[in-house]
């Protein structure tokens, strides 16, 4: 493996129907009207020195290094700030531009500490290139005049550092801090030699910088640079891989020495992020070389035995035995599995088959099953594919954006730096939440519309807002009427036109004023190409299925479908959830949603895998627990999921694994559900193994081996040497012959394998015959499942209601710097940002209980209790309560209950009747989890008892 270099084009690149051509160096060059000379000389081979110019944002124009001359024109323009021309006769060398450049350069190196041999950006930083590019020899200024060597080091950030005498004032970083990540942290201050960059009113710990790394990256100098490379040297080889904690799946360079990862590096070419990155992917990768990975298999009798240590063999025949005992015992069905979202698509395919095939049964389930079940039902529904529209590069040609239960920023930082950039060049911004996100009102970004709406009145308000649209006489008659079941949609017609479903009369109900939802319909279906973005603010809860059909009658209705700029997108949480799904993880359904009771999509598999299948849907997971607790359900095969932490009512979920007889968890550390395990494989993470992810926007990215596995076996490699001792062997020798298998059998895979996607960089499926190349936008010129069904979405409101008892809601979301229950981010610096849930609550109902900022809460619902800090906040409206369950301590989910969507069986997360009091002691739950702790291992006990539960 070589270190891979990517090109700087110096400046973007522009797409226009008119070309210009052009003469370089005595090149011809032909490039798109807009194109810069200096991206036109690099298209012709020609580099010119540059050191303020990078192609991921626009030309500035201040270093003065990159002067050219062109025939006719007077002076030395820059050649990044200077637009290519029809026959324009560029010459990029001349003595004269030599001198200027050296000149310039000089000045430069003059204010420059000169410690280039011990520099540890030496061999990777422009400004020594560009001295030796630009031949500077000497330097004429000594250092007895005012320099800025003395600058001071700023430290503040746990993953990289501002050295401010090394910086040459490019403005790069504020510009990619702008430009690229929106987040305006950085400015220049002072004027001339004074001008310096900085970081909010101390350093950058303290300013609004998010550590997306847009300015390390952008740095041309030794400046802002990564620690780990400060403390390990520059990497020497590379690969390009996929990000393991979003659905946005942004392609990184895994950089490495010898076999040590010292920094991930956003791939430019990479479709999903286009060289952009979130801490998460580009900082908080440190989980996988972290000391509390398990490394080796080990088995226990029972969950309150100690666990031993034994070779893969022992642990793998263990499990197998005991998973025939039970079946014989028990029967078939009385075990299951459960796929993961974080694993690849080729590990996730060989547990559903291990399961439909070794198990013989269809007991398989995912964690989507908890977060976008519903979007599969209610775009299959209307649509027929379950999976969002769109590409992410569709948002540039949105005129109007709805983001809808969903916090971009935080969940999909990458993707919400994108939204932003159109936001900010005019697309207009509705927001439906509970909660005032940050997108509501940030940085050169303003909502237009906030909907805030009560928790659970989801359906309501787009049932209203498509009120609004039918009755202003707003529907796209055309569209519908070509690409429609017009009987479908006659009926929702007359259903949605009733005056129950008005802003008015549902305003009491949402909590919206009827002005407001009136005001943000109309600009929806009149304000040019409108997409919808939505999350899990849309899915968990008891109506998640209905309003994903609502937002999929909306789109229809107005004709915002099969286009770019439009669309019905999912914002998918776990990398691979997406994946997870298609590679048939549901219980009723085979790989790219095909029913198990379909005789021939069986009969497909039965033949390819050489045994007979069950044509009922199999267990959920919710099934499993309730089964496991009435003494039906006794073993259980878990690959990287934590349910006991991510599942609604940890009691409920607690007592199944409890009951149950061989619970085996395959994961990077005991997590919380390992508490109840019996068997522990060591599992492996993204950087050791090969395969592939598939993110939001159905695209498939290959994942590559960066390092050995640390156990010794990639998950895919367990996952095969289980079922082989179960009596089913699977001999793959590589990933990709699991991917040519799922491609066999399943069309909308058909033209997928890996050197495809090495070819192309990565495909969005549906890729086959008819779309060689894969499906950046769905259903252009008519739908999967070939006309649109409009369904009747009528408002249930939940059964989870406030009492006197519980008069508050609590709805839950996420963090930036934490991701899902906090196993991999937990376990990094990023802990310096978030090291614990806490509750947000409004000024109001803080005062009314006497609670202040940072007192310890007990929240309280019918299922249980936990405790943690307040935070007094208007984010949240009185009435509502809000926080994140990114840490076990915190057990946010001992509170939420079990009731959930009609169709899927999501878990209503989203809304839950709660108690908020002072409390002085943490709660019952909480002493028994530290205790359950303590046993499962000593460190980590020791890391909650010092943390979180300080008090
Ligand atoms: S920190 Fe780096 S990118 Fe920013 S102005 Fe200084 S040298 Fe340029
Ligand atoms: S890390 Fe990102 S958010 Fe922070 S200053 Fe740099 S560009 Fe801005
Ligand atoms: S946006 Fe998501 S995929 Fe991209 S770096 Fe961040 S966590 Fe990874
Ligand atoms: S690169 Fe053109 S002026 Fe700096």
């Amino acid at each position: 493996m070589a270190l891979i270099q990517e090109i700087d084009y110096g400046t973007p690149a522009r797409i226009a129907e008119t070309l210009v051509t052009l003469e370089i160096d005595g090149k011809l060059v032909t490039v798109p009207r807009g194109t810069s000379v200096m991206r036109a000389a690099v298209e012709a081979g020609v580099q010119v020195p540059k050191l303020c110019a990078t192609d991921n944002m626009e030309a500035f124009g201040s270093c003065r290094l990159c002067l050219v001359e062109i025939e006719g024109r007077k002076g030395t323009p820059a050649s990044c700030t200077t637009l290519a021309e029809p026959g324009m006769k560029v010459r990029t060398q001349s003595p004269k531009i030599a001198k200027l450049r050296r000149g310039v350069m000089e000045l430069y190196i003059s204010d420059h500490p000169l410690d280039c041999l011990t520099c540890a950006a030496n061999g990777d930083c422009e400004l020594q290139d560009m001295a030796g590019v630009v031949g500077l020899r000497e330097v004429r200024y000594g250092y007895e005049g005012q320099n800025h060597l003395k600058a001071e080091k700023d430290q503040s950030n746990p993953y990289f550092t501002f050295d401010a005498s090394k910086c040459i004032v490019c403005s790069r970083c504020v510009r990619a801090c702008e430009e690229v990540q929106g987040t305006f942290a950085l400015t220049i201050q002072g004027r001339g030699f004074d001008s310096k960059v900085a970081s909010g009113p101390t350093n950058f710990l303290e300013s609004e910088c998010v550590s997306c790394g847009a300015c390390v990256q952008a740095c041309p100098t030794a400046t802002l640079m990564e620690k780990t490379v400060i403390d390990h040297g520059l990497p020497e080889h590379s690969v390009v891989t996929t990000c393991a904690y979003c659905g946005v799946g942004c392609a990184f360079k895994a950089e490495m020495q010898g076999a040590e990862v010292v920094r991930m590096t956003p791939y430019k070419d990479g479709k999903a992020n286009h060289g952009h990155s979130c801490v998460k992917g580009r900082f908080a990768w440190g989980y996988a070389t972290h000391k509390d990975r398990i490394t080796k298999p080990m088995i226990r009798a029972k969950i309150t035995d100690p666990w031993r240590e034994v070779s893969w063999e022992e642990a793998i025949n263990y499990a197998a035995g005991e998973f025939k005992r039970i079946q014989a015992k028990y029967g078939r069905d009385s075990i299951g599995g459960i796929t993961s979202s974080r694993c690849t698509n080729e590990e996730t395919y060989l547990v559903q088959k291990m399961i439909r095939a070794a198990f013989g049964n269809n007991n398989v389930d995912t964690c989507a099953r908890v977060c976008h079940s519903p979007t599969g039902y209610g775009l299959k529904s209307t649509f027929g594919t379950s999976a969002g529209t769109q590409d992410f590069d569709s948002v540039d040609d949105s005129d109007v954006i709805m983001v809808i239960g969903a916090n971009p920023t935080d969940a999909h930082p990458v993707f919400a730096s994108h939204m932003k950039k159109r936001l900010r060049e005019g697309a207009r911004l509705i927001v439906v939440d509970p909660r005032r996100i940050d997108l509501v009102k940030s940085a050169h970004v303003k909502a237009d519309y906030h909907l805030s709406l009560l928790p659970g009145s989801n359906v309501a308000v787009i049932n209203a807002i498509a009120h609004v649209i039918v009755t202003e006489g707003l529907v796209d008659e055309p569209f519908v009427k070509e690409r429609c079941e017009t009987e479908a949609f006659e009926q929702w017609r007359k259903f949605i036109a009733e005056e129950r479903n008005s802003p008015e009369a549902t305003e009491a109900m949402s909590g919206v004023p009827a002005a407001d939802l009136r005001a943000a319909a109309l600009l929806y279906a009149t304000g040019g190409n409108a997409a919808i973005y939505y999350g899990l603010g849309v899915t968990e809860h008891s109506q998640g299925s209905t309003m994903v059909m609502g937002m999929a009658n909306l789109a229809m209705a107005t004709g915002n479908l099969g286009k770019r700029g439009v669309g019905v997108n999912p914002l998918r949480g776990q990398n691979n959830v997406q994946g997870a799904c298609d590679m048939g993880s549901f219980p009723h359904e085979f790989s790219g949603y095909r029913h198990v009771s379909d005789e021939s999509t069986r009969k497909l598999f039965e033949d390819a895998w050489h045994v007979e299948l069950q044509n009922e849907p199999g267990l959920r997971i919710s099934n499993m627990l309730d089964a496991a607790c009435e003494g039906t359900f006794k073993g259980i095969y878990i690959e990287g999921e934590d349910i006991v932490q991510s599942d609604p009512n940890t009691q409920h979920v607690t007592a199944g694994m409890t009951a149950m007889e061989c619970v085996v968890v395959q994961d990077l550390f005991l997590n919380e559900t390992a508490s109840y395990a019996h068997v522990f494989f060591p599992g492996s993470s993204f950087l050791e193994k090969d395969g592939t992810f598939t993110n939001a926007e159905r695209r498939i990215s290959r994942v590559r081996k960066a390092i050995p596995p640390t156990a010794g076996m990639a998950d895919w490699e367990i996952t095969m040497a289980l079922s082989a001792a179960l009596g089913y062997p699977m001999p793959y020798q590589h990933p990709s012959e699991i991917m040519d298998e799922i491609a066999r059998l399943t069309p909308t895979f058909a033209g997928v394998s890996f050197d495809k996607i090495d070819e192309l960089g990565s495909i969005q499926w549906p890729c086959n015959a008819k779309a060689p190349e894969g499906t950046p936008v769905m259903h252009i010129g008519g739908f999967v499942r070939g006309k649109g069904r409009f369904m009747i979405t009528e408002f249930i409101p939940t059964d989870e209601r406030t009492t006197g008892r519980f008069p508050l809601i609590l709805t839950t979301g996420r963090i930036l710097t934490q991701y899902n229950v906090g196993a991999q981010t937990a376990r990094t610096e990023n802990n310096v940002w978030h090291a614990e849930d806490v509750l947000e609550i409004h000024p109001f109902d803080a005062e009314n209980r006497g609670i202040r900022e940072g007192d310890r809460v007990a929240l309280t619902s019918r299922a249980g209790q936990t405790t943690l800090h307040a935070r007094i906040s208007e984010r949240m409206q009185p009435g509502v309560v809000y926080t994140t369950f990114h840490h076990g301590f915190t057990g946010a989910n001992v509170v939420t209950t079990e009731f959930e969507d009609w169709a899927t069986g999501c878990p209503e997360y989203k809304v839950t009747a709660v108690q908020v009091t002072l409390a002085k002691k943490m709660s019952d739950w909480q002493e028994h989890y530290l205790e359950t702790r303590k046993q499962t291992t000593q460190i980590e006990s020791k890391q909650i008892l010092t943390g979180a539960a300080g008090d």
